[in-house]
């Protein structure tokens, strides 16, 4: 079988990962896979259904229940129903670090992220990208900027889709998910020792492609 080849892209909130994992994902022709979605959709279904995202067996109890899925749009579906503008809601954003932390749904997640990068060539964005889900990926990159251009970033990303928010929100929820997220007993969010940091806070999405791309060529992967 020819050779698959997966590139990881981790790093904190709001840092930029997915609009250059798009773009490389696109210009090499890999499947983008988004993780932090099916982290939202999670979380989304806890909501929907009721329950406290801060009640880790309650949320635990959706596991095997719900379908959490990319259709062909390449959109994030919750039993077959496409929720892509609902996973970026103010509620889903201030509940999804909760459900992020509970064991049981990482590896409930974890397993759909593998299973959709096998034998394909990939872009996968997240956490623990290149420290747990493929370890073994053929470049990782750790993607950081300042707190203050992160919330920035998520800002103005909130005015273009229409999503009511205010910078100091913005940088609440930074700050919020940043402690959330590299503090969890389970996969914290860390480089990988193996990972290229790249700081955007001063970068073009452009040069941060650019970047990415040279490295993944020097390593052959196109
Ligand atoms: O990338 P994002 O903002 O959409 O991610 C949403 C949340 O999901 C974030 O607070 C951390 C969590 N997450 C995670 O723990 N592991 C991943 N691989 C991706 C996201």
């Amino acid at each position: 079988m020819e050779k698959s080849y997966s590139i990881a892209i981790d790093g904190p909130s709001a840092s930029g990962k997915s609009t250059v994992a798009k773009i490389i994902a696109n210009k090499l022709n890999f499947i983008y896979v988004d993780t932090g979605a099916m982290y939202r959709a999670f979380t989304y279904a806890v909501l929907k259904a009721g329950l406290d995202p801060k009640d880790e067996k309650a949320s635990e109890s959706l596991i095997g229940k719900i379908e959490i899925s990319f259709n062909e749009k390449n959109h994030i579906t919750l039993d077959g129903v496409d929720i892509s503008k609902e996973v970026r809601s103010n509620e889903v954003a201030d509940n999804v670090s909760y459900i992020a932390s509970y064991k049981n749904i990482r590896l409930f997640l974890v397993d759909s992220q593998r299973k959709i990068a096998s034998n394909k060539n990939v872009v996968m964005d997240g956490r623990d990208i290149g420290t747990y889900v493929l370890s073994n990926a053929d470049l990782k990159i750790y993607q950081i900027a300042s707190a203050e251009e992160r919330a920035n970033r998520r800002y103005k990303e909130n005015i273009e889709k229409g999503i009511k928010s205010s910078y100091e929100d913005c940088l609440d929820n930074v700050n919020k998910r940043d402690y959330i997220d590299s503090h969890r007993s389970f996969c914290p969010l860390h480089p990988a020792d193996d990972s290229i940091e790249i700081n955007t806070t001063h970068m073009t999405i452009d040069e941060v492609v650019n970047e990415i791309l040279k490295i993944a060529k020097e390593r052959g992967i196109y």
